[in-house]
């Protein structure tokens, strides 16, 4: 169980009894010794691996006050079952072989060129491989508790060490998860590379989305919060040149779970707009494509970050990195400062998230004058919108909501 270390436990269970009743038919099958001998490892190994899923999911099933005496239940479940297979197994394997002798004349057994003496206890073998397919094949599907994943995708990604993906709506953070999934807000990320323009569209949307009178916050990673403040100097002193891509990849993620937590998470439960000037698609730029660590690690971190916040909509303003770095007014900053090649990839990586998920993407090409870029922004953003009012106040007034405009048709068209 330590080998396949976040596989699930219960999925574990009944894949390990199934597993171990393989062997067993090549066991009861393969009349020589030295195969036999290996098998029978196999097969024990499968066994202890039940044994001790079995363990794990009972010792989280039971409280405290119990524990003990059903833990030492099942201690002894195992043994008392494994005398009585002991005594009784010679018992029924002779029963079969006088059975097989009844119906054929003799009770050997011969296929092809191997001969099975006293074909009995092959036939036992055979059972409990039969038994043990059945019950672990039950036990899988009452036990299974991520239903719809493949367990084939479950079990090479353990193997291989990568994290197991996360089932649909299935979270790192328990406090969290009220945020990414009841929310009644708007979340919105934009994304680019240095220099691409997000600081002025983030301020031209929310000038615009507090004319139409919404809750705006407009908030930036890294450093929205005190605790982001501090990693941010971290991460973009040019002192620290030689920092690992790992820890600035957790460094990212501890300033992006903070933010979530403090900033982004509360206002969104309020029903805010929320705008963000980058969100985990830096992440997966920066440190998945450009630094070269892997996307599925990168994108796991995020998730546990973020508690499987996704923004509603991510505004990508792609520039050829030469001109994003030309316009900067003031000194390189340590990520600024790589060659010229990084923010290459960073484009490429940010384009690529944008072609894998193009319903969830605005690409805007930011060479563009900025007032258009507004505009179609705004194009994208009218069919998103949320009531203005929030839908409570509406209820407890009995007024009609203050806001008028053209975000409301679009409002009526969502609710219906
Ligand atoms: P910042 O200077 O705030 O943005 P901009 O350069 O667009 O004004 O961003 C700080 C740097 O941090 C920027 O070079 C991108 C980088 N970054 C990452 O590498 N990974 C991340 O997850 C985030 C959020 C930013």
């Amino acid at each position: 169980t330590r080998f396949l270390r976040d596989f699930s436990r219960r999925r574990l269970f009944g894949v390990a009894v199934v597993s171990a009743a393989v062997p067993l038919v090549i066991i009861a099958l393969v009349p020589n010794l030295v195969i036999v001998t290996f098998l029978v490892v196999v097969t024990g190994a499968m066994a202890g691996t039940a044994c001790a899923a079995g363990f794990a999911i009972v010792g989280h099933q039971v409280d405290d006050g119990t524990r003990g005496r059903v833990l030492a239940f099942f201690a002894v479940a195992p043994q008392v079952l494994l005398f009585l297979v002991v005594a009784v197994a010679p018992f029924l394997s002779q029963a079969l072989t006088e059975l097989i002798r009844a119906l054929t004349g003799s009770g050997n057994v011969r296929v092809g060129d191997v001969a099975y003496p006293s074909a009995g206890q092959n036939l036992v073998l055979l059972l409990a491989a039969l038994a043990a397919v059945l019950l672990g094949a039950r036990a899988y599907r009452q036990l299974d508790d991520r239903p719809g994943m493949p367990l084939r995708d479950d079990l090479r990604a353990a193997i291989k060490g990568d994290p197991i993906a996360a089932r649909p709506g299935e979270t790192g953070t328990a406090d969290l998860d009220d945020a990414a999934a009841g929310h009644h807000g708007l979340f919105i990320a934009l994304e680019g590379g240095e220099g691409a323009g997000k600081t002025t569209q983030a301020r031209m949307l929310a000038i615009w989305l507090r004319d139409l009178g919404y809750d705006v916050v407009t908030t930036r990673e890294p450093g929205a919060t005190k605790v982001g403040m501090r990693l941010r100097a971290l991460l973009l002193d040019t002192a620290h040149a030689g920092m690992s891509a790992r820890a600035e990849a957790l460094m990212y993620a501890a300033d992006r779970a903070q933010h979530v937590a403090e900033v982004i998470g509360p206002a969104l439960t309020r029903s805010a707009v929320v705008i963000t000037d980058r969100y985990v698609d830096s992440s997966l730029a920066y440190q998945g494509v450009a630094r070269g660590l892997r996307a599925q690690d990168v994108a796991w971190l995020s998730r546990w970050a973020t508690g499987g916040l996704v923004p509603d909509l991510t505004i990508l303003l792609d520039l050829p990195p030469q001109a994003g770095l030309g316009r900067r007014t003031r000194s390189m900053d340590r990520l600024e400062a790589e060659p010229s090649e990084f923010h290459d990839r960073v484009r490429a990586g940010f384009l690529g998230l944008a072609r894998r998920e193009p319903e969830r993407y605005l690409v805007l090409d930011a060479t563009r004058p900025a007032a258009e870029l507004t505009a179609e922004i705004k194009d994208r953003l009218r069919d998103l919108l949320p009531d203005p009012v929030p839908v409570v106040s509406e209820a407890d007034t009995g007024s009609f909501p203050a806001i008028t405009g053209d975000v409301m048709p679009a409002t009526s068209q969502r609710r219906s």
